[in-house]
C-alpha cells in the first residue's frame, strides 16, 4: 500500500508528478481555452468580482499566500489571505463582490467551514479549493475546484499542497480570462509552463539521495531557519511547519527582507539555513536575496540554497547547493517545496518519529 516506502508521507511525495499532472488535466478545451467545469459561477458573476479573500488553515493557507502573488499580478484585483480562525473574527468586509476562496485539502476543517458559512451569511461567493470529493467544504460551497490528488493519507500534507497551488494557478488564468486582463497567449503560455511542472518535479525528485545526505549532517540541530521572498515566501514558511511538525524541533520561515528588522539577531555559528532563491529575472529579488544571505553567512550561518540551473551568482554564498529546474518565479514553489519535504520527512525518520502520525495531530482537524 505504500508502494515499497516506508511511510505514506514519502509515497505521497514521490506522488507529486502524477498529483500535479492530474490536477492539469482536462483543463483546456478544444481551441485552448481554459475550462473549470466544477466553477459554477457564470462569467457574468465572475467579471463583477472585485475583491479575493483566500481563507484557509495551515499549509492550505500557504497555498494561498502563493495564490495571492499569482492573481493580483494576472487579474489586478486585490487579494487578502486570512487565517480561517481569525477571518470570522475581525468582522470582516464582504460584499456580493468577493469571491471568498476556501482552501482545504480535507474539505473538514472546522475553522475553515465557519468562515465560509459566515461569508455565505453576508451573500460573498464562495469557492472551494479542495481534494476530497464531496466533503463538507465543497458542499457548502457555490464553486468548487477540486484537486484530484488522489487519497493523502500521511498526516503532513505534500500532493496536496502542490496540487492546490495548481488549483490557484488555474484559479487566476481562469478569472484572467474571464476579466480579460491577459491576453488569451500568454494565459495558453502559462498553462504550457504548468505542464511541464510534472517533469520538473520528477527531476527534483531525481536529487532525494542529496536531501537525505543533509537531513544526515543536520540530526541534532536544535533549530533551522528558512528564507524567501516573493512566492518562496510561504515556501519558506512551508519548510519550518513541516520540520516542526515532523521532526518537533524549532524551525522558523522569514520574508528575506524581513531579517534586518529582528530575525537576524537569533544568527549564530553553524545554524541551517535553507534559502529558497528566486530565479533570476528583471526584477531585483535574484539581488536581493543574495545579498539577504550574505548577511547571514557573515553571521556564522551554514546556507543551503535552493537556486536555479544556471545561477552561478549564488555559488560562492551556498555552503550547500540543490538545483532547481529554470522556471517563473510565479511557478517555483511547485518544485522549491519538494526539497524541503524530503527533509522534513527524513530528518524526522532518522530521528526515530513517526512520520505520518506526528504527536498531537490529527489529518483533519474538526475542532475549532
Ligand atoms: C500541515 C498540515 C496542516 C493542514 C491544515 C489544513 O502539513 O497538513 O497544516 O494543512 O490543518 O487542513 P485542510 O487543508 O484539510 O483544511
Amino acid at each position: 500500500e505504500k508502494d515499497g516506502h516506508d511511510w505514506f508521507m514519502r509515497k505521497e511525495i514521490f506522488e507529486q508528478p502524477s498529483a500535479v499532472a492530474n490536477s492539469l488535466l482536462g483543463r483546456r478545451n478544444a481551441s485552448g481555452r481554459l475550462q473549470l467545469d466544477e466553477v459554477r459561477l457564470s462569467d457574468e458573476e465572475l467579471r463583477d468580482i472585485d475583491k479575493v479573500i483566500v481563507i484557509a488553515c495551515g499549509t492550505s493557507f500557504y497555498a494561498g499566500m502563493v495564490a495571492k502573488y499569482a492573481i493580483e499580478h494576472w487579474c489586478r484585483i486585490p487579494v487578502e489571505v486570512e487565517l480561517a480562525s481569525e477571518f470570522r473574527y475581525r468582522d470582516p468586509i464582504l460584499t456580493r463582490e468577493t469571491l471568498v476562496v476556501a482552501i482545504s485539502q480535507s474539505g473538514e476543517t472546522a475553522d475553515t467551514l465557519q468562515a465560509i458559512r459566515h461569508a455565505r451569511t453576508q451573500r460573498s461567493k464562495v469557492l472551494a479549493i479542495c481534494n476530497s470529493n464531496g466533503s463538507t467544504i465543497p458542499r457548502e460551497s457555490d464553486a468548487v475546484i477540486y484537486t484530484h490528488a488522489g487519497p493523502e493519507i500521511g498526516v503532513a500534507s505534500t500532493k496536496g499542497f502542490l496540487t492546490q497551488l495548481v488549483a490557484c494557478y488555474l484559479l487566476g488564468l481562469y478569472l484572467a480570462q474571464v476579466k480579460g486582463t491577459r491576453y488569451n497567449d500568454e494565459i495558453a503560455l502559462v498553462m504550457d509552463q504548468l505542464e511541464q511542472m510534472p517533469a520538473h518535479i520528477e527531476t527534483v525528485l531525481g536529487q532525494s539521495e542529496r536531501v537525505y545526505e543533509l537531513a544526515r549532517e543536520f540530526v541534532g540541530t536544535p533549530s533551522v531557519l528558512f528564507l524567501g521572498r516573493h512566492a518562496g515566501y510561504p515556501v519558506a514558511l512551508e519548510g519550518a511547519l513541516k520540520l516542526k511538525e515532523l521532526a518537533y524541533i524549532h524551525a522558523e520561515g522569514f520574508a528575506a527582507g524581513e531579517l534586518k528588522h529582528g530575525p537576524i539577531a537569533l544568527v549564530d555559528d553553524g545554524l541551517p539555513i535553507w534559502c529558497v532563491v528566486p530565479p533570476r529575472g528583471r526584477d531585483q529579488l535574484h539581488e536581493k536575496m543574495i545579498s539577504g544571505i550574505q548577511e547571514v553567512r557573515a553571521r556564522g550561518a551554514r546556507t543551503i540554497c535552493l537556486a536555479e540551473e544556471g545561477d552561478t551568482a549564488i555559488e560562492p554564498y551556498a555552503d550547500e547547493l540543490i538545483r532547481l529546474p529554470k522556471v517563473p518565479v510565479l511557478l517555483q514553489p511547485l518544485v522549491s517545496a519538494v526539497p524541503l519535504q524530503l527533509f522534513a520527512c527524513e530528518l524526522a525518520t532518522l530521528m526515530g518519529h513517526d512520520v505520518d502520525m506526528p504527536r498531537n495531530l490529527a489529518k483533519s482537524v474538526t475542532v475549532e
